[in-house]
């Protein structure tokens, strides 16, 4: 998979370790900033994720800020994008089985790494229920022409 990643200086070092993590599987990874520690907006990664997604250039993306709030609202602002703040493997696991969702969010000041990277694996290793979960994740996606 083509995976995009963002942050903000609130994920910086989480997403150093992920990609770090991710560097030794066959996913292609696209980090689109930030690129430093320096202080910046989330609401850039957030949208520069979601699009990155909604058009095609990435599968998926992951996209991290100090709580992994911000930066999941300001994904889901983009049409077509399913932006989920996790908090465990559990939730990754299931952002993806139930919601289909497109970009994972994480927070740094909140997770351990290792919990961190394992809903990543998680994450990345689910696959979309379907079934009744379609139906609903459907409406969703209808939301985005309101
Ligand atoms: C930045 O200090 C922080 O507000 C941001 O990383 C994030 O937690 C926002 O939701």
């Amino acid at each position: 998979m083509k995976i995009a990643l963002g942050s903000d200086h609130g994920g910086f070092e989480l997403k150093a370790k992920v990609i770090e993590h991710l560097r030794s599987t066959e996913h292609e990874l696209e980090d689109l900033g930030a690129f430093d520690s320096t202080s910046v907006d989330y609401p850039d990664f957030g949208a520069a994720v979601g699009r990155a997604v909604a058009d095609g250039g990435a599968d998926v993306g992951i996209a991290i800020c100090g709580s992994g709030i911000g930066i999941a609202i300001a994904a889901n602002k983009i049409a077509g994008v399913r932006a989920a703040t996790v908090h465990d493997v559990t939730s990754a696991r299931l952002c993806k089985e139930h919601n289909d969702a497109n970009v994972l969010c994480l927070g740094e000041r909140f997770l351990g790494i290792q919990v961190a990277l394992d809903s990543v694996d998680a994450y990345l290793s689910a696959t979309f229920a379907g079934g009744r979960h379609a139906r609903r994740v459907e409406k969703i996606d209808h939301l985005d022409s309101e």
